[in-house]
């Protein structure tokens, strides 16, 4: 079982509560990165790692052991981690910290596919650990194509053993690539380890905005009452991308944005603005309720896939490398998902995400239903913008609630107005990286912010068909878009069909 976690702790876990009151400090932690000469450990996990260090967030008995193929000594590895943490970190880099903080890295040589290997690195970890009882997270940062032979390693080689300790294994993204694939991984990682020892990380869950949208929903009251079709006439999740593909083609020709984004982002950020509150904030309480989301949204079928679907390619997309000249890989999609249960039966949840858009912003908008009756004939159409909630998770930070207001010394003419609360104004000191958040949650064994099996395989069912429907004459059209736009005309015109709008609107970052 995991260890209940009361809610408000959680949340506030990362920056006020000294690392001591949670873990026990006897007890030798070592984390072990295997894949650890890719990009991510270089731009995330070392850089959160070392920022943990700095606010004394990590048990003093922490080691990191970087494993991967690349022969490196662990003196040349941190000599390397140096440079592209001090690039990552920016102006929060402190060189002396850094020199405190690097002798707990270690590297060590080692090809996933050979069983010796993995005896040589227990015996390992057992000296660095020295005698002592040990928590040992293994972090697969590996290509996903090796999460099963890694996992069937450690567990050949005794590492997943909990006789001295607790093990735990992440995995990252992308977990499978559809239902079929994700659940033969299940069985392979539930061969070795039990569901509560892993650990799959949805860096989205990470962001502090995210976390704040359970807080807004369920430390509060006002907003309760009207969550609800009552009151709500739909919501937009947006994840909109300025970026292209870049240097990652190859992957993302085979992915597209269904996979890469919808999977997983969106239908997260989808499940935590659609539950119900769980009764405790335990990591099963908190899935089950996120569970029950997907297992209520209606499954598309027939003419659905043409008509609640939109889907768009950016203009240079064929030129850029790894991508074939043909490629009908989308990169924008925008669906509309229906969730049929008691608070939303009737509300439509649109979802859309894109590369090469305006600009980069994550936004969840509630937009709520309009006055019953309008007392204020405005220029003659009896209608007005309803109130909206946006919440911006990233990159401007913060909350808007959108009203009616009185313009003052006019005769009755209204202007939409806003609350409008951002965390920069509010708190001091920058955002901390998703990362952070997650690791910290690993260590203190709190899998709420991470995605169950159960979870995972839901999420595929749902984005299977449609994948399948893209390839199919079910497809709806593919729309080539210029960069810099909000996709492809198409998706503002469906909208528009829907009666509705995009809330196409760039966050102001200041
Ligand atoms: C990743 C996707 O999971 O998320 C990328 O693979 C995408 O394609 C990235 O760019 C977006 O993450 P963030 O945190 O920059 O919004």
């Amino acid at each position: 079982m995991t260890e209940p976690a009361d809610f408000s702790r959680a949340v506030h876990r990362l920056n006020q509560e000294p690392n001591s009151l949670h873990l026990d400090l006897a007890v030798s932690h070592t984390i072990v990165i295997f894949g650890a000469s890719g990009d991510l450990t270089r731009r995330k996990l070392i850089p959160a790692l070392y920022s943990l260090y700095v606010k004394d967030r990590l048990p003093p008995e922490t080691k990191i052991v970087g494993v991967a193929r690349s022969n490196f000594k662990s003196d040349s590895w941190r000599e390397r981690l140096t440079d592209s943490t001090s690039r990552f970190t920016g102006e929060r880099f402190d060189r002396k910290k850094w020199e405190e903080f690097a002798p707990r890295i270690h590297y060590l040589s080692a090809d996933i596919g050979r069983g010796d290997d993995f005896v040589k690195l227990g015996k390992f970890f057992e000296g660095l650990e020295n005698g002592k009882s040990s928590e040992r997270v293994y972090y697969l940062a590996t290509s996903p194509s090796l999460y099963p032979v890694a996992v069937r390693q450690l567990g050949e080689a005794g590492l997943a053993d909990e006789s001295s300790g607790k093990r735990r294994v992440v995995i990252e993204k992308p977990f499978g690539n559809d239902f079929q694939s994700s659940r033969i991984l299940n069985d392979s990682v539930h061969r070795v380890f039990q569901e509560r020892q892993v650990y799959r990380i949805d860096h989205y869950l990470g962001k502090e905005t995210v976390q704040n949208m359970l807080v807004l929903r369920f430390a509060n009251t006002i907003f309760e009452p009207v969550w609800n079709r009552n009151y709500v006439d739909h919501v937009q999740i947006t994840v909109a991308e300025e970026v292209t593909v870049g240097s990652r083609g190859e992957y993302y020709d085979r992915a597209g944005v269904l996979r890469d984004m919808f999977q997983n982002h969106l239908l997260q950020l989808m499940m935590i603005t659609a539950m119900e509150a769980p009764v405790r904030f335990e990591a099963d309480l908190v899935r089950d309720e996120k569970v029950k989301v997907l297992q209520a949204v209606r499954p598309m079928q027939g003419l659905d896939f043409a008509s609640d679907t939109v889907r768009g390619q950016y203009e240079s997309y064929l030129q850029e490398e790894g991508v074939s000249a043909e490629s009908s890989t989308a990169t924008f999609a925008a669906l509309k998902l229906w969730i049929d249960n008691w608070r939303w039966q009737g509300v439509p949840f649109y979802l859309r995400s894109g590369k090469g858009m305006s600009c980069r912003t994550t936004q969840i908008v509630i937009q709520f239903c309009e006055p019953p009756h309008m007392l204020f004939d405005e220029g003659g159409t009896k209608s007005l913008d309803a109130n909206r909630l946006v919440i911006q998770v990233q990159p401007a930070e913060g909350i808007q609630l959108q009203f009616q207001t009185k313009v003052p010394d006019a005769e009755l003419r209204l202007r939409m107005t806003d609350l409008d609360f951002r965390y920069a104004r509010e708190f001091s000191g920058s955002m901390p990286d998703a990362y952070q958040r997650l690791l910290l949650d690993v260590l203190h064994d709190d899998a709420s912010l991470f995605a169950r099996s159960d979870e995972v395989e839901m999420a595929w069912n749902i984005i299977d068909p449609i994948v399948a429907a893209w390839q199919s004459p079910a497809a709806p059209p593919l729309e080539r878009y210029p960069l810099q736009m909000w996709g492809p005309e198409n998706s503002t015109e469906w909208m528009r069909t829907q009666k509705r709008e995009w809330f196409d609107v760039c966050p102001v970052l200041h």
